[in-house]
Formats: C-alpha cells, sequence, structure tokens
C-alpha cells in the first residue's frame, strides 16, 4: 500500500528515519555497540586481520563506503568488490579474514555465488548485512545482521541502502572496539551521533520541495556527472546510479580530484555537475575542482551544509544539507540525491517504481 504517497519509492524515502531507527534498535546501548548484535558473542571479531566485501549495485556502494570507515576505525586493510568479478576470478584470501556481503533481498545470484566460493576459500567467517530474514543468503551464511528496512518494493533501492550503511557503521565500530582500535570515549561519542540519524534524516527530507524546483532543470538534459570526494565519493556513485536507474539520463560519477584526468573535457553548459560537499579537511580542496568546473561554464548543484560558506549564486545552485557529524555524512547526504533522482524522474514521466529493463531482485546472472 503506497497510502499518501504516489510512487513506492517515495514512500520508502520517507520511511527512512523509521527504519534507521529500526536498525539501530536493540544494537546499541547509550555508549556501546551491544556485544550481542550479531547473534553470537561479538569477540569473534577480535581475530579478524582484513575485510572482503562483496555485494552488487546499490548493496556494492554502501560497502564502498564501509570500507572507508572500516580502515580509519578499526586500521584493518578492506577490499570491496562486485560479486560478479569475485565469483569468476581466483581471490587471495590473507589470514584471518571476513567475508562481508550485503544484500537487500539475499538472492542476487551473483552474491549467492560468491558466498559458495567463499567458503572454500578458507576466511574466518561469513556475516551477511541483510533485509529479507528468510532470504538464501542469511540462511546460507555463518552470521547475519539484519538491516530491519521492511519490504523495499521500488526497484530503485533507497532505504535498504541507508539502513545497510547503518549497519556497517555498527559493524565497523563493533570491530574497531574488539580489535582495541577504539577507546571507549570514542566509542560513546560515535554511538551517540548515531542515535541522532534519524532526526538528521527527517530535517535532510524538508529540503524535498526546494529539490524538486530544482529537478525541473534536468528533465531536458543528457548526461550528469556525480562528483565527490573520500566516503561521498560512493555516495556520488549511488546518486548517479540512482538517475540513471529511474530517469534514463546517463550520468558518472568521479571522485572529484580525478576531474582534471579526463572527465574536466565533459563540462560546458549543458553539463549539470552533482557535487556532495562533506564539512571536512577536503573541503578546500573540493572548493578549488568547483572553481575548475565554473570556469568552463559547467552548471554546478552544490549539496552542502550552511556552514561551508557555499550559496546560490551565479552557475551555482545550492541545496543545503544538514551539519552532522562527520561519520554520519555519507548517510545524511543520500537524502537529496534520491530526492533528486525521484523528481527528475516523475518530471521525465517515467515508471519510477519499475524502470524499464530492471528486475528488483536479480536471481539470474
Ligand atoms: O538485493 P541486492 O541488494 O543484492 O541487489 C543488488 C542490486 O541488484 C540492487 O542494489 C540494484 O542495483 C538496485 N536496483 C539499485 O537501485
Amino acid at each position: 500500500d503506497k497510502g499518501e504517497y504516489r510512487h513506492y519509492m517515495m514512500k520508502e524515502i520517507y520511511e527512512q528515519p523509521k527504519v534507521i531507527a529500526a536498525c539501530l534498535e536493540g544494537r546499541i546501548s547509550e555508549t556501546k555497540v551491544l556485544t550481542s548484535c550479531f547473534g553470537v558473542d561479538s569477540s569473534f571479531l577480535k581475530d579478524i586481520e582484513n575485510v572482503h566485501i562483496v555485494a552488487c549495485g546499490t548493496s556494492y556502494h554502501a560497502g564502498m563506503v564501509a570500507k572507508y570507515w572500516i580502515e580509519d576505525l578499526a586500521g584493518l586493510p578492506c577490499s570491496v568488490e562486485v560479486a560478479s568479478e569475485y565469483r569468476y576470478r581466483k581471490v587471495a584470501v590473507p589470514k584471518n579474514t571476513l567475508f562481508l556481503t550485503l544484500s537487500q533481498s539475499g538472492e542476487t545470484a551473483d552474491t549467492l555465488a560468491a558466498l559458495r566460493m567463499a567458503k572454500e576459500l578458507g576466511y574466518l567467517t561469513s556475516l551477511a548485512i541483510c533485509n529479507v530474514p528468510s532470504s538464501t543468503l542469511v540462511r546460507e551464511s555463518a552470521l547475519t545482521l539484519l538491516t530491519n528496512a521492511g519490504a523495499e518494493i521500488g526497484v530503485a533501492s533507497t532505504k535498504a541502502f541507508t539502513t545497510q550503511l547503518t549497519a556497517l557503521l555498527i559493524t565497523s565500530i563493533a570491530i574497531a572496539s574488539e580489535k582495541g582500535a577504539l577507546s571507549a570515549e570514542k566509542e560513546a561519542e560515535l554511538v551517540t551521533s548515531m542515535r541522532s540519524l534519524p532526526a538528521h534524516i527527517d530535517e535532510a527530507l524538508k529540503q524535498d520541495a526546494a529539490i524538486k524546483k530544482v529537478s525541473d532543470r534536468f528533465a531536458n538534459k543528457h548526461n550528469a556527472l556525480f562528483l565527490g570526494r573520500g566516503p561521498m565519493f560512493p555516495i556520488a556513485l549511488e546518486g548517479s546510479l540512482k538517475l540513471k536507474e529511474i530517469s534514463y539520463i546517463h550520468a558518472e560519477a568521479y571522485p572529484a580530484g580525478e576531474l582534471k584526468h579526463g572527465p574536466l573535457a565533459l563540462v560546458d553548459e549543458d553539463m549539470p555537475i552533482i557535487t556532495l560537499v562533506p564539512h571536512n579537511n577536503m573541503l578546500d580542496k573540493l572548493k578549488s575542482n568547483l572553481q575548475e568546473v565554473a570556469a568552463r561554464g559547467g552548471e554546478l548543484y552544490v549539496f552542502a551544509d550552511k556552514d561551508t560558506d557555499l550559496h546560490n549564486e551565479d552557475g551555482v545552485i545550492f541545496t543545503e544539507v544538514p551539519k552532522v557529524d562527520e561519520i554520519l555524512e555519507p548517510i545524511v547526504h543520500t537524502i537529496p540525491l534520491q530526492l533528486l533522482s525521484y523528481h527528475v524522474a516523475v518530471v521525465k514521466g517515467t515508471d519510477v517504481d519499475q524502470p524499464r529493463n530492471l528486475a528488483k531482485s536479480v536471481t539470474v546472472e
């Protein structure tokens, strides 16, 4: 039932504060990630020395964000790969590696094949972050962390993605804590931040009407470029996937520092550039990337908090994103991009919930 919404996708976008709260529920105390969150005592995490993440599509993008968190918080090497590549190559598995899969449906053929292959490769254990408790992936994995997002009907994944990120943040903190890489104070700080996520998502959703207005400008565009740096790069990838998936506009994403190495040649007044601006030490670098684009007449769509000093001006369309702790930025910045792709698709009159050629669950390779 779509309730008051015209499409499932919009309903699912608006469910995010509630389902992220459901994903956190029972997994964190006031100050810590609970040791019971994987269904077994989390002390097994002490032995992990490496992490391999394998997934497809949007789930793969969630995994890419987790690489930043795991390497940053736990100091462990982490690799991320799409399942359709992983399953057909010879993978070198270092000692004490965790095999982590991500899947909304738990029925994606390539991800299941990767898990089955991994079982022969001597991993420490397998953990599935999944939204469907009765799925094959959950049944066949040693450990599970459910995302608790509820059924997702729209083919374009929205709430499944942000709850995957939430579950991955829980997992990254749990690993870092068990490995002794995180002080009790830092863990308490991160957990407190996480608790504020639903409220920040609510706030981000308030830009809906403003983003709807911006989306009109995309109706006659054929291409779009998304830029981000650090953990915002996978969010740029996810934003570009969402736009191409439901509005059929060709979109690409680049780490902003790569601009000069090729994509800058594409930039002219017909090319909207969507930039995710984090509030960290990369801010100045990113601003200089934006100047490079502006100098070539590119139309800039900037998503940033108001303390970045960015604002509407000639050639710059500014959308405010709530200011949050750095660790939460990738999750909160996802919201305006979901809204943008949704409204662009509505303007273009495409089938938002059931885009052409795509299936919700890709059970064949
Ligand atoms: O069910 P899964 O998370 O394993 O699905 C993986 C991809 O097929 C899926 O994320 C796909 O990319 C979405 N339609 C993107 O919105």
